[in-house]
């Protein structure tokens, strides 16, 4: 089965994330595309919901939020069972978040990153593969603390 993208932008993000989308179909990967659809506002948690529940249900394999600084959005995503999303603007964190973290969301800023550090940087979080081993280990154990906060 092929395996789907999730992206989703509030207003803060669109600009970047249109330019992300454009960049996927120039390397044929598939997405699926969550919103907004225009630069008018909206609240960031709603386009977090959505793409995170793509991924809860398996219609998607990892998403990419898009927001003005990244933050909203990754803490949002975070509040999702299941969710590793991390925030960054840097291509040594996205590797590693990646490698290590396996993180499953990416969180970008498009008001901090700009287009072409962000299509860089979705790149990076696209082909980099989790290590496994010794992080995967600890990737339970932040499934450990989600199990526990839940029974609360
Ligand atoms: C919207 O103005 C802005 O608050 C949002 O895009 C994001 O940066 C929130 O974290």
């Amino acid at each position: 089965m092929e395996k789907i993208l999730a992206i989703a932008c509030d207003h803060g993000g669109y600009e970047l994330k249109n330019a992300i989308i454009e960049q996927l179909k120039e390397k044929g990967i598939a997405y699926k595309d969550f919103g907004c659809y225009s630069t008018a506002s909206v609240n960031y948690p709603d386009y977090a919901k959505v793409l995170c529940e793509s991924i809860q249900s398996g219609e998607c394999y990892r998403g990419i939020l898009v927001c003005g600084t990244g933050i909203g959005m990754s803490i949002a995503a975070n509040k999702h069972r299941g969710i590793r999303a991390a925030c960054a603007s840097d291509a040594f964190s996205v590797k590693y978040t990646r490698m290590h973290n396996d993180s499953n969301v990416l969180c970008l800023g498009g008001r901090v990153v700009g287009i072409g550090l962000g299509l860089e940087l979705a790149d990076i979080f696209i082909n980099t593969e989790f290590e496994g081993g010794r992080h995967q280990a600890r990737v339970d154990m932040i499934a450990e603390i989600e199990k526990s906060e839940a029974a609360k």
